[in-house]
């Protein structure tokens, strides 16, 4: 069944958080960036996998093979959300920053003295501080890359005269956890691939509204955070198969050189993997009841659950644009208050829903602590993109006040939060 209108109700009563309040206050949630809430699906996968399926992984009695299926399921299921080859490419464990910094251990292998890494001014410390560390520990070269303070973008020759014969990795985000920027992979990651260097992409904040097609991006390594996207807290890393066969794995010696296995030494967060089972589960369910044929069409060529996951976040896409253009819209009317990043309704879509702002004289943390007294939930700070607020010229102590809208935000919820900023911050 498919319906023109988003049904923003039906999708809210899959997520019990956002039913709760507080002395009769309904929460807004815009502190998602951060991490999101998740529908019951996710909640019962969790409770069924800890009474049903609680053992270690392979053994021949029930609960060790339920285990097991449980690990299959969350590898199958990723590999169809990115698009994957396979699921031996899926690893997953405990967030992003982990499983990024033990795969720049294993890339260390491939990045001697003099080699060069290109970093990014718009990313997380999460896609920066692992491979700083790295160059220190190679004796390589760090590059930066910056994006344009005018347009909140990479230029994309900016990125030529950073690359070389001696550049061994670009690390990008795909989309920015302060500005909102989503950056053009596919392009950055061609020209970085022509240079013979490898690409690690971080969609830690793209991957909650946009779908990913790993295999068309183009890059080698791709990160997100399942409690970005409505899951438990889990990390998990794509990379091409042939990459992770030739790489080492930093792993005991019990453990075989099996893909995923490699990657994924001691015991895994099963319960969390169910969860996730839960999540896709969701968003299964958000197809069937939104997704027509011309949401499906563009992922037609998709195996398995694939062009069900991507269609479903496809049309979610949708609706969060006219919430994000009226939040900006709305923040715009506020004198003296400063959005940083992009604001032309035309390129709402080169852009998430995750709107930073700062007000002269303001302190961003006076701003969260009032919203949190109306029980509006948002984040103030530099919010790890510690590179991006010093480039900017933003005092890295402050920071932004950043408000991160979801599928399941109400247009309501965006007017209370404008009204109370009206009423606090309106005067000229
Ligand atoms: C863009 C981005 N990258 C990386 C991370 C780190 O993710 P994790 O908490 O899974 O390590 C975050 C977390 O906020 C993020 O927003």
């Amino acid at each position: 069944m498919t319906d023109n209108r988003f049904p923003i109700d039906e999708v809210r009563a899959q997520f019990p958080a956002l039913a709760i309040t507080d002395d009769g206050r309904a929460r807004a949630y815009l502190d998602n960036p951060a991490g999101t809430q998740v529908p019951q699906a996710t909640v019962d996968a969790v409770s069924r996998c800890l009474i049903e399926s609680n053992a270690n992984l392979g053994g021949f009695f029930p609960t060790t093979r339920a285990a097991e299926a449980v690990v299959e399921e969350a590898h199958a299921g990723m590999a169809d959300f990115l698009n994957a080859a396979s699921a031996r490419e899926v690893i997953i464990g405990p967030n992003m920053t982990t499983l990024t910094y033990q795969m720049s251990r294993s890339l260390g292998h491939l990045i001697g003295p003099g080699d060069e890494i290109i970093v990014t001014r718009m990313d997380h410390e999460g896609n920066i501080a692992p491979w700083l560390q790295l160059a220190e520990d190679r004796g390589a070269v760090v590059r930066w890359l910056d994006f344009d303070r005018d347009s909140y973008e990479f230029k994309p020759e900016a990125l030529d005269p950073l690359l070389s014969h001696r550049t061994k990795l670009l690390a990008l985000n795909h989309a920015s956890n302060l500005i909102g920027t989503i950056n053009d992979v596919k392009a950055l990651a061609a020209k970085a691939k022509a240079a013979g260097a490898l690409v690690y992409v971080d969609s830690v904040q793209y991957a909650p509204h946009g779908p990913i097609d790993v295999q068309d991006l183009g890059c080698d390594f791709l990160a997100c955070s399942a409690y970005k996207f409505f899951g438990p807290h889990l990390g998990v890393l794509w990379a091409r198969e042939a990459l992770l066969k030739e790489l080492p794995a930093y792993k005991v010696r019990a453990v075989g050189d099996y893909l995923p296995d490699k990657f994924e030494s001691g015991t895994p967060n099963i319960e969390g993997m169910a969860g996730l089972n839960g999540t896709l589960a969701y968003l299964d369910w958000l197809a069937e009841r939104t997704a027509g044929e011309a949401h499906r069409a563009p992922y037609r060529h998709m195996r398995g659950r694939g062009q069900a996951l991507h269609a479903a976040i496809d049309v979610f896409a949708r609706y969060e644009r006219d919430l994000t253009a009226r939040l900006i819209e709305g923040l715009q009317s506020i004198p003296r208050l400063k959005v940083h990043g992009i604001t032309e309704e035309a390129d709402i879509d080169r852009r998430v829903p995750t709107v930073s702002f700062t007000i002269p004289g303001v302190a961003p943390k006076e701003i969260a602590r009032r919203l949190a007294e109306a029980n509006i939930f948002v984040w103030s700070g530099h919010n790890y993109a510690l590179e991006l607020v010093r480039h900017l010229g933003i005092d890295e102590t402050e920071g932004v006040l950043r408000v991160g809208l979801a599928h399941y935000n109400t247009p309501d919820e965006v007017e209370r939060l404008l009204s109370l900023l009206q009423e606090h911050y309106g005067a000229a």
